[in-house]
């Protein structure tokens, strides 16, 4: 059985004392959901030793937003994977669409990202996704392609069996307009085929998320298609109620 997995992708919110409010009303709400699923909060780098020392012994997760190509050396404002592991980080986001649109990250950058945060022992969360332009232009399949191809290429289809894919149409992300669950199917198992392809066991085994203004009122139906196996969630993910609905959600 595959895992199910929600992450919260928290952006650039929040504050210690706003923080430390929200996590413990995470720990409690999602304390007694237990194992049947993963739960992580990606937050900002700054606050990684308060978020390892509030949920560290707890059944949340917690990662990055992005992570550096590079192992170490003269980049200014980068961070590496081995500095995220010195705070028992899990997770770290690579590609978001954030990343790819507002500082320019390519397919080959995104890649790089991805290797360098499993060398680390970190699961990257892989994000792929279409614009409305490419959505409307009946591209998306060929731009999702394009994504996952310069990962598999440089890492390998065997790097998925410690990866996670999340499918984000940006057309989605911040607007409201969620994708219905059958249009999220869709991609999904397109994402599942085309790794099927080369590997049936990994596609099989392999946590594909839908992220893209999952709310408390949309998320069962999204996680009751076949190849949604939770979602990545920005918006909900910094109001605890909602969030915890949603931890909830991918369990039924
Ligand atoms: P949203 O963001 O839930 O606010 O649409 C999702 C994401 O960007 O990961």
């Amino acid at each position: 059985m595959r895992k199910k997995l929600v992450a919260g992708n928290w952006k650039m919110h929040g504050n210690l004392q706003e923080n430390d409010a929200l996590l413990s009303a995470l720990v409690t709400g999602i304390s007694v959901l237990g194992n049947n699923a993963s739960y992580a909060v990606c937050v900002p780098y700054p606050y990684f030793p308060s978020v390892q020392s509030k949920l560290q012994g707890t059944n949340i997760e917690w990662g990055a937003q992005n992570v550096s190509q590079h192992e170490k050396g003269a980049f200014t404002g980068e961070v590496s994977a081995s500095m995220l592991n010195d705070f028992n980080c899990t997770y770290a986001i690579v590609g978001h669409s954030e990343r790819r649109m507002l500082y320019g990250e390519s397919n080959q950058v995104v890649a790089e990202k991805y290797v360098a945060a499993q060398k680390a022992g970190l699961v990257p969360i892989l994000c792929v996704g279409e614009t409305l332009e490419q959505r409307d232009s009946d591209t998306t399949e060929q731009v999702i392609d394009e994504q996952l191809k310069a990962v598999l290429t440089l890492a390998g289809v065997n790097s998925l069996a410690n990866a996670v894919i999340a499918y984000e149409p940006v057309w989605a992300i911040g607007t409201g307009k969620t994708a219905t669950p059958q249009q999220a199917q869709d991609i999904h198992r397109f994402i599942r085929q085309g790794i099927a392809a080369q590997s049936a066991e990994i596609a099989a085994e392999l946590t594909i998320l839908y992220g893209g203004s999952v709310k408390a009122n949309n998320a069962a139906e999204l996680f009751a298609m076949p190849d949604i196996d939770g979602g990545l969630i920005g918006g909900a993910s910094l109001v605890a109620d909602d969030f915890i609905a949603i931890c909830k959600a991918v369990r039924s």
